[in-house]
């Protein structure tokens, strides 16, 4: 068995364009983390949950293409983690309901963004779910859908988000209870070491309140922008608290420990506030500047991120795609012919699928499952040796699908290939060979 890593898996709700707040809190953390050897890293843009909040198409589409570019921009490889679009992966909605059907309703009702949008319903005196759309209220299933699939064991997020991981957890929990278990129960990780950013006007920097800063804004923007953050009214040469001022706030989460004592220095002894916003602006530049040139090629060339997020769905759907045929036999559903064809095979072996191995024109060695028809269910990449492309063999008919994980970056799944299928071609093989 490969030595597992802990899974890591973060979503970003793709309505906005990511701000000085947003690279603090979660971006520059979440790409430092993502280079931790011992974690497999899992990043995705929450578009599915991005409707419940937004209908506009275009601000969507725009969204997505900036949180990919400032995330990649910002040093995330996708190389290293699995970096997917949440509505590229078909098996989450599939997840979805599953879930809802082991989720109590109950539940649901006391979940945080639900009844915050009830209460105010309540203070007005409208009634009770006046514009609440059901996908509000479903959101914490879809959520849960999002880190259950890829089985992660850790969950980064706001505080405000602690709330929808216990409930993947209890989601989870009642799952495995009915069905046997297939899910790993996940834990929220709160940061608390990160800086809560203020924003313009000295609150936490966030698009409801309108004081953000772009984090990739054109740097007579950035400048501007500084330039407008509140300060009080004292003169040059006043002494000036760092307590409480959003300007050293946001300098301290950009600067070093040295750096920010000398602010701190220059604060006591009365440097100007216009002196004091340009200290900041060259510190910001200097953290964001290098990182532009690639933001801007992402962005003017959106066709580059679109093939960074396929590759990222192909990575992922290995996993989802093998994990939902797992959990489809598990509640049920299931093609009637695995009866009939459990059968077939005892009576007749040329009946069933096989594995059949080849050494191509490059000098690799390959194998493809292909059933009855002659239809390829799975097709390998190329192994240096006949004796690795056999013991690939050996672990799918032995493990069966869940083998698809530890092999996925070998194998592929041809389109009109149904992993269902190929589950129950799996089992069946192991059942004869066995015999
Ligand atoms: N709801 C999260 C937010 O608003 C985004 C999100 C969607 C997410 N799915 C997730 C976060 C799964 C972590 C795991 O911040």
């Amino acid at each position: 068995m490969k030595f597992e890593r802990t899974r890591v898996l973060t979503g970003i709700t793709t309505t906005g364009t990511p701000h000085l707040g947003n690279y603090v809190g979660a971006i520059r953390p979440t790409v430092q983390a993502s280079r931790n050897p011992e974690t497999e890293g899992f990043y995705f843009l929450a578009d599915y949950h991005a409707l419940i909040k937004c209908d506009e198409p275009s601000r969507i589409q725009r969204s997505t293409l900036e949180i990919a570019a400032s995330w990649i921009a910002s040093g995330l490889d996708p190389d290293q983690v699995t970096f997917y679009r949440q509505s590229d992966i078909p098996e989450i909605p599939e997840l979805t309901w599953f879930l809802t059907c082991v989720s109590g309703k109950g539940l649901l009702n006391r979940a945080h963004a639900y009844k915050a949008a009830t209460d105010k319903n309540h203070a007005a005196g409208h009634d009770t779910d006046a514009d609440v759309t059901a996908g509000l209220f479903m959101y914490p299933v879809l959520m849960g859908a999002d880190i259950l699939m890829f089985k992660a064991h850790k969950v980064p997020v706001g505080r405000d988000q602690i709330q929808h991981i216990e409930m993947a957890r209890d989601m989870a929990a009642s799952f495995n209870h009915l069905y046997g278990e297939h899910f790993v129960l996940p834990e929220a990780v709160v940061e608390e070491s990160v800086a809560l950013l203020p924003g313009l006007d000295g609150r936490k920097m966030s698009k409801s309140y309108d004081n953000t800063i772009p984090l990739f804004a054109p740097r007579a923007q950035i400048r501007k922008q500084i330039n407008g953050i509140v300060t009080d009214s004292r003169a040059p040469g006043e002494p000036k608290a760092t307590q409480g001022s959003a300007l050293f706030q946001i300098y301290q989460a950009f600067a070093s420990a040295d750096e920010t004592a000398q602010l701190a220095k220059a604060f006591s002894e009365g440097i100007a506030w216009g002196e004091a916003k340009q200290m900041l602006f060259e510190r910001v530049d200097r953290e964001v500047a290098p990182m532009r040139a690639t933001y801007e090629d992402l962005v003017q060339n959106p066709i580059k991120v679109e093939k960074i997020l396929r590759a990222g769905a192909d990575k992922a759907r290995i996993r989802s795609a093998a994990f939902m045929a797992e959990l489809r036999h598990a509640v049920g559903l299931r093609p009637l012919s695995a009866e009939v064809a459990a059968k077939q095979v005892k009576a007749s072996k040329a009946a069933t699928a096989s594995f059949k191995q080849y050494r191509d024109k490059d000098g690799q060695f390959y194998f493809k499952l292909v059933d009855p028809q002659g239809a390829i269910m799975l097709q390998s990449r190329g192994f240096t040796s006949a004796r690795d492309a056999g013991l690939a063999i050996g672990q799918l008919i032995e493990n069966g699908i869940s083998a698809l994980l530890t092999l996925e970056s070998q194998l592929e799944i041809p389109p009109l290939a149904a992993p269902a299928d190929i589950h129950e071609t799996l089992n069946l093989l192991r059942e004869t060979s066995k015999k």
